[in-house]
């Protein structure tokens, strides 16, 4: 079948394409590290951009890693996820949100989305907390997404892990500078 090419590319769009600054901004650092020769392992570069992202969304502090993917597995082995754990996790979403659940070894369950935010429904959540429960299982991890920006409904959500006794983690990989009520995203969870 033949592609209208003209139609894919004007129409088209993007999902996050990169933005780099006019004057050059990003350049001016990458040259910077060349030249001073801190390509590896970390340098100052990275130590402002822990720093300043912290300050920026008010959290206690910030870890850079080599992706939105390593920082989920991370988030997944700070709680304690291991072999046979259940994790839940948010049915639409890309799939780096559920991959690391795997890499640990664990059981992803599934829990779908509500209309309003497509993102983790609270009240399947719960359904799904009580269906496991009459089995005698509890997940490890709560993994919520903010999908294209938009954010969770976060206060049912938290109430309903801290009732439960539960670690949330946020997969904010889509919503750096989305507030919830006021609060930066990516700052809720545990
Ligand atoms: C919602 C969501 N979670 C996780 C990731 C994983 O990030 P990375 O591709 O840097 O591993 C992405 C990446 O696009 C994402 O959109």
């Amino acid at each position: 079948m033949a592609v209208d090419t003209d139609i894919a590319t004007k129409k088209r769009i993007f999902l996050a394409s990169p933005h780099m600054s006019d004057a050059g901004y990003e350049m001016e650092y990458i040259q910077e590290a060349f030249d001073t020769n801190w390509i590896a392992p970390l340098g100052k570069n990275v130590d402002g951009f822990e720093k300043e992202l912290a300050e920026r969304v008010g959290s206690k502090g910030a870890a850079a890693l080599s992706s939105g993917t390593a920082a989920i597995h991370l988030a997944l082995k700070a709680a304690g996820v291991e072999e046979g754990d259940l994790v839940f996790c948010q049915s639409l979403t890309f799939s780096a949100s559920a991959n690391p659940i795997m890499y640990q070894n664990g059981i992803p369950v599934f829990i779908d989305s509500d209309y309003e935010t497509w993102n983790m429904c609270p009240t399947v959540l719960r359904k799904a907390f009580e269906k496991y429960e009459k089995l005698g299982k509890k997940p490890k991890a709560v993994i919520v997404v903010h999908l294209y920006g938009l954010s969770a409904d976060l206060d049912p959500i938290m109430e309903i892990c801290e009732e439960y006794g539960v670690t949330l983690i946020e997969d904010a990989a889509e919503s750096l500078g989305s507030l919830y009520k006021g609060k930066q995203t990516g700052t809720f969870g545990e």
